[in-house]
């Protein structure tokens, strides 16, 4: 039989002949250089094969060499605090191997194979191992405990030798009776989601810091969210305050296909980072970049996702609540079309397949909060955002829409509140979360009895408010009666002092949730206040008061104890409403 070779380049697609025999998904290695590729279609003995690497000075004639293997990722210890290029080769080992430049054909394993790890066994010789089961852990970073996970795919096997001490992965620490020998790390194929034991629904929500999200249009642990918006509304600054403040165990944050210098800050900033939930820990200790920026590789881009969301599945069964992160999915679409494009498939709307909503649903459903393999007492969940980067800001667009299909929540991004340096620009009309419902019982058992209907009202302010502001500007402000004036005043209130909230603020950049219930009950209680004092025939210029409304505004600037006290004034304040300055006798 003729070896297989390549018969046509055409970018980050290369065709080989003589591959009859090959697998679908099939990873490759191509050319003299050994470029790693994946099968993604076959036709008689050729083989479509999309190359994650540079495929400039690739010649038609080259070899190919099958591996048999899919595209796995390595999962391990050794996974946290580092960064990944879109096919699990850690950016570091890269570096150190071939420079700033050519990273092709360079074979680098993702986990360090010398770093020994302290293992301790949690299972005894004569215990059954099950899939999926937790056989010991390793202290992976400082506020990391990593369990260490049997495949999923064994058979149930009792253990025959189980070790306790110093090994690095490759070291066997345990061996079945069926001969199986477990190491500290396994392999699974990205694209094949992990099984686990059960499906649980939406019921607590994963907590941002962010009072818009929060508050307005909270996200569920294992739920799944859209920020679209244009250039420039904020899609990246979210993202990353969402991988700083958010209340989960383990982020995983994909940079996927934007410009390179974004991506560079989150390189160096993120590891000056603290912990602001474990002392002492750095912020990395606890995530895991997956960086595939615009002027890498189109075809890892596509691979880079699916990266992400295997080790988001391989922490969430280990019991850990994660955040995936993506910024941003058009880029991965865009890689999508263009390898479409290169296939020459008949192109869906805008150029994109006609089967890009399909992938996208495949890969949102991979979030979720489940009993994993393990058992009950390790329920773990994957959250995903992703940031949708329609041109124009245009929502109408296939990208965006095959997206909001899926999620259960969206958070738009809106060109004009980030022109008028609204931050974060989240339109409070526009976005929805289908969840709240669904957490209700929990934000009322956790944080207050009344928290949906401060809600519910708060919402009907804004939306009275922006029928208001429509009258105001048709007729002037002398159309609305006193009662208006006062709810646009609340209105403003509430966009200044609880939605505006700046990603760079010492202390506002993250507002735990019960400050978050005690601002909006100031404000609200300012509007009740103000309204009572109205039926009293109280004049409004009484009520509306700038000073006051300053000082509600300002209550974000206050870290928690000092807001409170700061709180209990403000609250002084109000009732005197009610109270105007006493006239003078006589
Ligand atoms: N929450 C925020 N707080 C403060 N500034 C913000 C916030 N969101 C966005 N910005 C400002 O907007 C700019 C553009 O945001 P960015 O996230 O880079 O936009 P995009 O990724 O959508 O193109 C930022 O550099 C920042 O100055
Ligand atoms: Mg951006």
């Amino acid at each position: 039989m003729e070896k297989p070779i390549i018969s046509r380049i055409s970018g980050a697609l290369v065709v080989a002949k003589n591959m009859r025999g090959a697998r679908m998904n099939e990873i490759v290695r191509v050319g003299k250089e050994g470029l790693v590729g994946e099968v993604i279609r076959l036709q008689g003995d050729l083989a479509y094969i999309q190359v994650y690497e540079d495929t400039s000075g690739l010649f038609v004639g080259e070899p190919i060499e099958r591996t048999g293997e899919s595209l796995t990722v390595e999962l391990g210890p050794g996974l946290l605090y580092t960064a990944f290029d879109g096919v699990q080769r850690p950016l570091q080992v890269l570096r150190d191997k071939a420079g700033d430049f050519i990273t092709r054909g360079i074979v680098a394993s993702a986990l360090p194979r010398e770093k020994k790890w302290d293992f301790e066994p949690v299972l005894k010789k004569g215990d059954i191992v099950e899939p999926g089961a937790i056989i010991g852990e390793v202290q992976e970073t400082k506020s990391i405990r990593h369990k260490i996970l049997a495949p999923p795919n064994i058979k149930p096997s009792k253990i025959k030798e189980i070790k306790k001490g110093t090994f690095t992965v490759e070291d066997t620490i345990c061996i079945l009776e069926d001969g199986t020998e477990l190491k500290l790390y396994h392999k699974w194929p990205v694209r094949v989601p992990r099984p686990f034991k059960k499906r649980l629904g939406p019921e607590k929500p994963l907590i941002t810091g962010q009072r818009v999200l929060d508050f307005f249009f909270p996200i569920a642990l294992g739920g799944n969210a859209a920020i679209p918006g244009g250039f420039g509304t904020g899609k990246t600054v979210t993202e990353q305050t969402l991988a700083k403040c958010s209340l989960v165990d383990i982020v995983i944050y994909i940079g996927c296909g934007e410009r390179g210098n974004e991506m560079t800050e989150v390189l160096v900033e993120f590891p000056h980072l603290d912990d602001p939930f474990h002392e002492g820990a750095p912020l990395m200790d606890r995530t895991i970049l997956v960086v595939n920026t615009s002027n890498m590789p189109v075809a890892a881009r596509e691979a880079s996702i699916y990266v992400g969301i295997t080790l988001a599945e391989y922490y969430r069964d280990m019991g850990y609540n994660v955040l995936l992160l993506a910024d941003s999915t058009s880029r991965w679409a865009e890689a999508l079309r263009e390898i479409s494009s290169r296939l020459e498939e008949m192109p869906g709307e805008e150029g994109y397949p006609p089967y890009l909503a399909a992938k996208l649903a495949a890969f949102y459903e991979r979030t979720g909060r489940v009993i994993p393999l393990a058992g009950e007492k390790y329920e773990g969940s994957v959250t995903a955002v992703g940031a949708v980067s329609p041109p124009g800001g245009d929502f109408s667009e296939p990208v965006t829409q095959s997206t909001l299909r899926v999620v259960g929540a969206l958070w738009a991004l809106d060109t004009a509140l980030a022109y008028r340096r609204h931050y974060p620009a989240i339109n409070w009309l526009r976005s929805y979360t289908l969840y709240f419902e669904l957490m209700e019982k929990w934000f009322k058992e956790n944080v207050a009895e009344d928290y949906p209907e401060l809600r519910r009202k708060a919402r009907e302010i804004l939306q009275k408010n922006a029928e208001l502001e429509e009258i105001v500007q048709l007729v002037g402000p002398d159309a609305l009666d006193d009662h208006e004036r006062l709810l646009l005043e609340v209105g403003r209130l509430i966009r200044d002092g609880f939605l505006q909230q700046s990603a760079f603020d010492p202390v506002d950049y993250s507002c735990p949730i019960e400050k978050q219930y005690e601002m909006m009950k100031v404000i609200i209680k300012y509007l009740d206040m103000g309204e009572k004092a109205l039926k009293n025939e109280i004049e409004i210029e009484n009520i509306i008061k700038p000073e006051l409304i300053d000082r509600i505004i300002r209550l974000k600037e206050k870290p928690l104890d000092e807001f409170r006290k700061e709180k209990e004034e403000v609250e002084k304040e109000i009732e005197k409403i009610l109270k105007p300055a006493e006239e003078p006798v006589g």
